[in-house]
């Protein structure tokens, strides 16, 4: 009878969500959550945010444990930022395929190639690649970040193509790109958007500059995650296209409820920001496991290019870059 199964799994979700909160307070953590994730684990979190507010977050909290639902290299900054705390991620495998594209033997290799250039590394990198950098970005500074650096800098942007065309679009600044990018934005394509645009002609068009540039060129508003949340509460349309991972939608709706979103591409999402499940966030809380950690030598070069980034006391933009509506 479905009355009576939906009467036992709902319970044990909301047990398990309760022994979650139980554990939280005995061992002084915090929950911070990735915009993609499983909308039952953002309900969840103390805080839902993009790689920048989390990585503030991270390096601002009094807990004692960080439970960080997102991916190795978001856990990773956190405890770069934060070493004396505990940084668990409920699932360890929960890596990133663009992150994993560049190797510190291949950025060597780049910076052997273009001696005296500088190196922005946007966040998704591993703490070698960041090590090797002189300054990280990430998707809502990377604008600001590459101009506050010297006009005559020869510039190497790593590991995104997309996301450095874009800055180069935006500043007019040339940069050396390398060859990453990200598989689940390759997913927003045009024709999709084009078709959705067709449908409802009054909809504004979010992007993620992870998307190819023509993608993005096709867009209202090309922005990070959580400038896209703060973007779609402001604006005063009705309806909205994401162009990006489609586990942002939860929390646009919520916040949102008066108003309508359609995904690019409901295929779009990122199977490592999927691998959090409420039942490894408890297993992580419970056990004490999954702990991120680096070590200290490494530690401290690769947080230097990360503190220059939070140094530059960029605003955090509420609204957005490159609004056309
Ligand atoms: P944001 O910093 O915009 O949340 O992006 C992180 C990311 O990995 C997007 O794929
Ligand atoms: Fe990495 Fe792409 Fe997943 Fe973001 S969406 S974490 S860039 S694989």
């Amino acid at each position: 009878m479905p009355a009576a199964a939906t009467t036992t799994e709902s319970p044990s979700l909301a047990g398990l969500a309760g022994e979650i909160l139980r554990l939280k307070a005995e061992r002084r953590a915090v929950i911070l959550a990735h915009n993609y994730q499983r909308p039952e684990v953002q309900d969840l979190a103390d805080f839902v945010g993009d790689s920048l507010g989390l990585s503030r977050r991270a390096q601002d909290t009094d807990a004692d444990v960080i439970v960080f639902c997102g991916v190795h290299f978001m856990a990773e900054t956190a405890s770069i930022l934060n070493p004396s705390k505990t940084v668990l991620l409920p699932d360890a495998l929960a890596g990133c395929s663009m992150a994993d594209m560049i190797s510190a033997d291949r950025l060597l290799d780049l910076k052997e190639a273009h001696p005296g250039a500088l190196v922005v590394a946007y966040v998704n990198t591993t703490a070698e690649i960041k090590a090797e950098s002189d300054i990280c970005c990430t998707s809502s500074n990377a604008v600001e970040v590459v101009e506050s650096l010297p006009k005559d800098a020869e510039i190497i942007f790593i590991p995104d193509k997309y996301l450095g065309g874009y800055v180069q679009s935006r500043t007019g600044r040339r940069l050396i790109l390398y060859d990453g990018w990200c598989p689940v934005h390759m997913e927003v394509r045009e024709q999709g958007i084009a078709a959705l645009k067709r449908e409802h002609p009054r909809a504004v068009v979010l992007v993620h500059p992870e998307a190819p540039l023509e993608v993005s060129a096709m867009a209202d508003i090309v922005c990070s995650t959580e400038q896209m949340v703060k973007a779609v509460a402001a604006h005063s349309a009705g309806e909205f296209i994401i162009g990006t991972e489609t586990g942002i939608i939860h929390k646009m709706r919520r916040e949102n409820p008066g108003k309508r979103f359609y995904a690019a591409n409901d295929l779009a999402i990122c199977p490592h920001m999927k691998m959090n499940s409420l039942q490894r966030v408890h297993a992580a809380l419970r056990d004490l496991k999954g702990e991120v950690k680096v070590p200290e030598s490494l530690r401290a070069r690769a947080w230097l290019p990360i503190q220059r980034m939070l140094d530059l006391g960029l605003p955090y933009k509420e609204s957005f870059v490159g609004c056309k509506c």
